[in-house]
């Protein structure tokens, strides 16, 4: 493994519901790594879901709180596997930020496959309230052109998280060895 990747961060990027969560937990405990989610530590400091932050505060608060994290993890932290919210890279600071500093892995899934999972995911994600399929459709594909700016992007349809996992320690050359 090269000096560089073993202390970039691992960033995590891809649509609500691909896995960003499950698959970096599991790449931590894997590659031995910190894992950080960045969601949950806005969630935890604010002692309030995202839901509750969006209605409360609104989703402008959101995205600069998620700046301000994201920001900061990309100036003080190394070597930890990073999940992000599915519309933290649509903010060009962010995506500049994480793309200097980071590895960052674009998770992508099928149109088909995530609408299999739609049902469990609606609840908590506020941005997919009130949105009939043709406009979920429609976000779906306009986030592809922001999930666009990675380093490595990862097919997810026809692996499990752990298999999507284990393909990228591989891929990456990371095992411990
Ligand atoms: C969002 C995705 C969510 C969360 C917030 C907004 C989005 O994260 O950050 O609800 O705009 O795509 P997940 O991608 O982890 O669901």
């Amino acid at each position: 493994m090269n000096a560089e990747m073993r202390d970039k961060n691992i960033v995590l990027i891809g649509f609500m519901g691909v896995g960003k969560t499950t698959i970096g937990q599991l790449l931590s405990k894997k590659l031995g790594r910190d894992f950080i989610d960045i969601d949950q530590q806005i969630e935890k400091d604010f002692q309030m879901t995202i839901p509750e932050m969006f209605q409360q505060k609104g989703e402008a608060f959101f995205r600069q709180t998620e700046k301000e994290y994201i920001v900061q993890m990309c100036e003080h932290t190394m070597g930890s596997i990073v999940s992000l919210g599915g519309g933290a890279f649509q903010q060009e600071d962010i995506r500049k930020k994480c793309l200097e500093h980071c590895f960052v892995i674009f998770l992508d899934l099928t149109w088909e496959s995530w609408q299999q999972r739609m049902d469990l995911l609606i609840e908590n994600r506020p941005v997919l309230h009130n949105r009939s399929i043709e406009e979920m459709k429609q976000l779906f594909n306009e986030r592809k052109s922001i999930y666009a700016f990675h380093n490595l992007k990862v097919e997810t349809d026809n692996r499990s998280a752990e298999e999507t996992a284990d393909y990228i320690v591989e891929i990456l050359g990371l095992g411990r060895s």
